[in-house]
């Protein structure tokens, strides 16, 4: 950590700090921040960095809505990471298009730079996005586990009157206090006793300029992240530290921080914009019905040795395992258009 971490120097300003506040510094702050030191991988796994078939799986959903055509519609990439799914996607959809079309990422971490992908300029046209500006046409959203790296709040009621969790600094540790709230006074939400809403702001600018888009422009949002399908108004944050879980407020700037999304309310949110959404469903019935057995089998025949073999039937149950990835994950699609998704149930 540097020397002057701006929690500190915050929190040695401010009797308080709001909670999304503490998280964005712990994971993003310049020079300290998880996301600015530590690259997607080092202390947990996603999904494309386990199998190429993720993102093929993800390709061919992409080509059956769009009966490969995929026309004038840019793929736009939120948090790509590493960039391993991007990859993918831009190579498997070469292979059913055989046409270059443009793909945009933004990503606030600097690992990911154009030049890195620059062996596959000849199947894409690649744009890294500064700022989330976009161009007025269809686009296909994609966001796996972009929105569960996002900062939160939470708010509390207890004895009918609401409170907001912040952060304070108290003998050189970081303490949470709970401060009444105006917030709820103004909203009409359901919220009762002992409940912990969990909001994050930045999801929701992001969702709003996402939504207003696919309902002027057309195209889609695939989102693939954990959470229930339908989420309990309890605390899930939760900080991984060296691929152990530990208490966000003890290792602020070492952990990756996460919660868990509520599916039911981005559903929720779209139809306010006009917009169909199908799912959740887990990761596992996604990859299932767009063709990850059918793939897997496919892979297997050009394996020369045994290990390889082995490490392909471990990711391939990984990415499957209803305990696991499989079921924890969810996927969800929302799109302007009426589409036969039947199996989005
Ligand atoms: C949990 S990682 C997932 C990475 C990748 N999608 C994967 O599946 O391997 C979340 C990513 O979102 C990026 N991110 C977080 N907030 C962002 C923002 N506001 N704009 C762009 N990228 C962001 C982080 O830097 C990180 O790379």
């Amino acid at each position: 950590m540097k020397k002057t971490s701006k929690i500190k120097i915050l929190l040695s300003n401010h009797k308080s700090i709001s909670m999304s506040r503490f998280i964005n510094l712990c994971l993003y702050e310049t020079g300290n921040g998880y996301y600015t030191k530590k690259k997607v991988g080092e202390d947990f796994v996603t999904s494309p960095q386990l199998s190429q078939m993720f993102g093929e799986c993800i390709s061919v959903f992409f080509s059956l809505i769009q009966k490969k055509t995929f026309q004038t519609t840019n793929f736009l990439e939120l948090g790509p990471g590493n960039g391993l799914l991007l990859r993918d996607l831009i190579r498997s959809i070469y292979k059913i298009k055989k046409e270059k079309i443009n793909y945009f990422f933004l990503e606030k971490s600097n690992f990911l730079k154009v030049n890195s992908l620059k062996d596959l300029s000849d199947k894409g046209n690649i744009t890294k996005l500064e700022k989330f500006i976009l161009e007025k046409k269809p686009y296909y959203f994609i966001c796996n586990e972009f929105f569960d790296a996002l900062p939160i709040n939470q708010f509390e009621r207890k004895k009918n009157i609401f409170y907001e969790k912040r952060i304070i600094l108290k003998n050189s540790k970081f303490e949470i206090i709970r401060k009444k709230s105006k917030f709820f006074s103004r909203k009409k939400i359901d919220i009762k006793e002992g409940d912990v809403l969990e909001i994050s702001p930045l999801s929701n600018l992001y969702l709003n300029k996402i939504f207003k888009h696919l309902n002027i422009y057309g195209g889609g949002i695939i989102i693939f992240d954990y959470g229930p399908l339908v989420k309990k108004k309890i605390d899930t944050i939760q900080a991984i530290r060296n691929k152990k879980i530990n208490n966000f407020l003890e290792h602020p700037y070492e952990s990756d921080i996460t919660y868990h999304i509520d599916f039911q309310e981005i559903k929720e949110k779209s139809l306010k914009f006009g917009l169909k959404a199908y799912g959740p469903i887990s990761q596992k019935k996604f990859l299932y019905y767009n063709g990850i057995n059918e793939r897997f089998i496919s892979l297997t025949k050009n394996l020369q040795s045994d290990k390889k073999l082995k490490a392909l039937e471990s990711n391939f149950r990984r990415l499957t395992d209803p305990e696991g990835m499989g079921g924890l994950i969810k996927c969800m699609y929302i799109s302007k258009k009426e589409l036969d998704l039947s199996y989005f149930k």
